[in-house]
């Protein structure tokens, strides 16, 4: 005890100038939690005090995103409000990370924790402050059906509104997040019961950062006005408001104590591992002078956007180029547009990116002219689930033993869900006529689109992916994707853990 007294008092004469939490009693860091890969932008603070971003009271998940090499969310409802809100404020606050803890190596906690409350955890809280979220307010539950989920496909404990909050806990070992799990496990003891759990993890060897599809994921991040100091070729830069409550951007009224706070997007999202590459096997292309490989792995970078090393075919049509995929000056430098090749057309022009692309539909950069900036999200997932067994690729099946499940704990960032996931999942990724007005209509995103009712063709037709004859379609017969649920969260500013929610 007297030693941990004894660093926080160094601590606080060494760093107080440079106004680093002083919370931090536990060992000194002295390599990074986060993956830091060459591909990814890389956010640094420059001005976080010209736009009023308390970089000390927002949660260390939020505006870092993702990268992280293990994480675990464990969701709970609360059974004993008191007890509960007397160990929030005093036990729990002093653990959760802040966005400059998580900034500098030795200033990061052996174990990064936040935590986040549904609308229904903030009423056994006694919040019913309005937030300004419609959505937030009925739960994602209710939501299923629009984002085009099967309701029966979600976990049970995500089926309701049972789920009052979640707790994240990341870093570099899987030990260190067990020694975390039990502190506050013992801290909490009864006052919370736990509903579901999903444990992630950065995949082994060389495809760390790379989803379980092979696809290396989080490389077009939005940089953050008065946040990230290095700006990108490609990266859009948007207004903090749309990711932090309160900030400079957000229009919406929110309650004093929320200001600062984000909303947290959680979905399980399953994936069918051996299903895609045996699709993607199936439907290779004819690319002359490729090999049969080379036109499949071409198949499955027309569905993505990029191919597995992060390049972008809109500047590699036709091979990967490592190279470009590992230049985070170059790989996201890239609009859909060419205007350097004279009589280039946006509207009828996919030869070299289908207008269905996942990382198209999701960001459709100059399809708008000039970029839509109201719809970014800062995302911060993680893959969870073990690499694909012998067994499963040679039945080109996943095996339905749920230890093997694996898949994407997506999380998302926003002030606004109505604006920023549910509207890119819904209004773009599920819509067969998104981008509208090209020459030939894209069809669903072939990664996460889903189709939404009768309306659309149920087995999602996808038009664009073969080079040759950009307007053949294809037929995705195979979910490679079944999302397993989530919830809508609130991740509040720190200060309100042991203030309003606590009180
Ligand atoms: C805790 O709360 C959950 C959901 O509100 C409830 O299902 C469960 O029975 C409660 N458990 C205890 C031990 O009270
Ligand atoms: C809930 O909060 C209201 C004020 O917002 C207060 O009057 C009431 O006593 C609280 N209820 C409990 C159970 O703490
Ligand atoms: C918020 O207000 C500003 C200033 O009035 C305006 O420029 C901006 O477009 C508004 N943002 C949104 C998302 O409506
Ligand atoms: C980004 O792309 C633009 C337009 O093609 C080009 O002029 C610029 O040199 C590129 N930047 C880098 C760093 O490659
Ligand atoms: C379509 O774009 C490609 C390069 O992206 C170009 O080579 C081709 O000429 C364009 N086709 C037409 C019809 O303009
Ligand atoms: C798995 O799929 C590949 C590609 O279609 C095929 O060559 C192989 O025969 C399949 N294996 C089994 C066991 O069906
Ligand atoms: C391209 O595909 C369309 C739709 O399947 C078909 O009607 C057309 O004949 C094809 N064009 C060529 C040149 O094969």
């Amino acid at each position: 005890m007297k030693i941990a007294y004894f660093s926080v008092i160094i601590g606080l004469a060494v760093h107080s100038a440079l106004a680093v939490s002083t919370k931090q009693v536990k060992p000194r860091r002295t390599t990074s939690i986060l993956i830091n890969l060459p591909a990814s932008s890389d956010n640094t603070i420059s001005t976080a005090s010209d736009v009023g971003l308390n970089l000390d009271d927002i949660q260390g998940d939020i505006l870092i995103g993702m990268k992280k090499k293990k994480e675990l969310f464990l969701f709970f409802s609360i059974n004993d409000t008191a007890t509960f809100k007397s160990k929030l404020a005093s036990d729990i606050q002093p653990l959760v990370t802040t966005t400059n803890q998580l900034l500098a190596v030795d200033t990061q906690p052996t174990t990064a924790l936040n935590i986040a409350f549904s609308r229904s955890g903030l009423t056994a809280l006694n919040v019913t402050d309005d937030l300004g979220e419609s959505l937030f307010n009925d739960g994602q539950f209710a939501d299923a059906e629009a984002l085009g989920d099967v309701k029966d496909n979600w976990a049970p404990g995500f089926a309701g509104t049972s789920v009052h909050g979640v707790i994240l806990l990341a870093s570099d070992t899987d030990d260190n997040v067990n020694d975390e799990l039990s502190n506050v496990q013992n801290i909490l003891g009864e006052s919370i019961t736990e509903i579901h759990r999903v444990s992630g993890a950065a995949r082994p060897g060389d495809q760390e950062g790379h989803e379980h599809f092979g696809y290396m994921d989080g490389i077009s991040q939005p940089a953050v006005e008065g946040f990230t100091s290095n700006v990108l070729p490609g990266q859009a830069l948007i207004v903090a408001g749309e990711f932090i409550l309160g900030a400079s951007g957000d229009n919406t009224t929110r309650p004093d104590w929320a200001q600062g706070g984000s909303f947290l997007v959680f979905r399980q999202m399953q994936q069918k591992v051996p299903e895609f590459q045996k699709f993607v096997l199936d439907n290779a292309l004819s690319v002359p002078g490729l090999t049969r490989d080379e036109n499949a792995d071409l198949f499955g970078a027309r569905l993505f956007g990029r191919w597995k090393s992060g390049a972008p075919i809109d500047l590699a049509p036709l091979r990967d180029d490592p190279d470009l995929a590992a230049d985070n000056t170059r790989n996201n430098n890239f609009t859909y547009d060419h205007p350097e090749i004279a009589g280039f057309d946006i509207a009828t022009n996919q030869t070299n990116c289908p207008f269905s692309a996942h990382t198209r539909k999701t960001r459709p950069r100059a399809d708008f002219g000039t970029e839509e900036t109201a719809r970014h999200i800062i995302r911060a997932g993680i893959p969870y689930g073990p690499e694909v067994t012998d067994a499963e690729s040679a039945s080109n099946t996943s095996s339905t033993d749920a230890s093997l499940e694996r898949g994407l704990a997506f999380v998302a960032y926003q002030s606004s869900i109505s604006n920023g996931f549910h509207f890119v999942q819904q209004s773009w990724v599920n819509n067969a006529n998104f981008f509208f007005g090209k020459a030939v209509p894209p069809g669903v995103d072939p990664i996460i689109g889903r189709v939404q009712d009768s309306a659309f063709d149920t087995a999602r037709t996808v038009s664009g992916t073969n080079p040759l004859n950009t307007s053949e379609t294809i037929t995705l017969d195979t979910e490679f994707i079944i999302n397993r649920g989530g919830e809508y969260f609130f991740s509040p500013p720190i200060s309100a853990l042991s203030g309003k929610l606590a009180a």
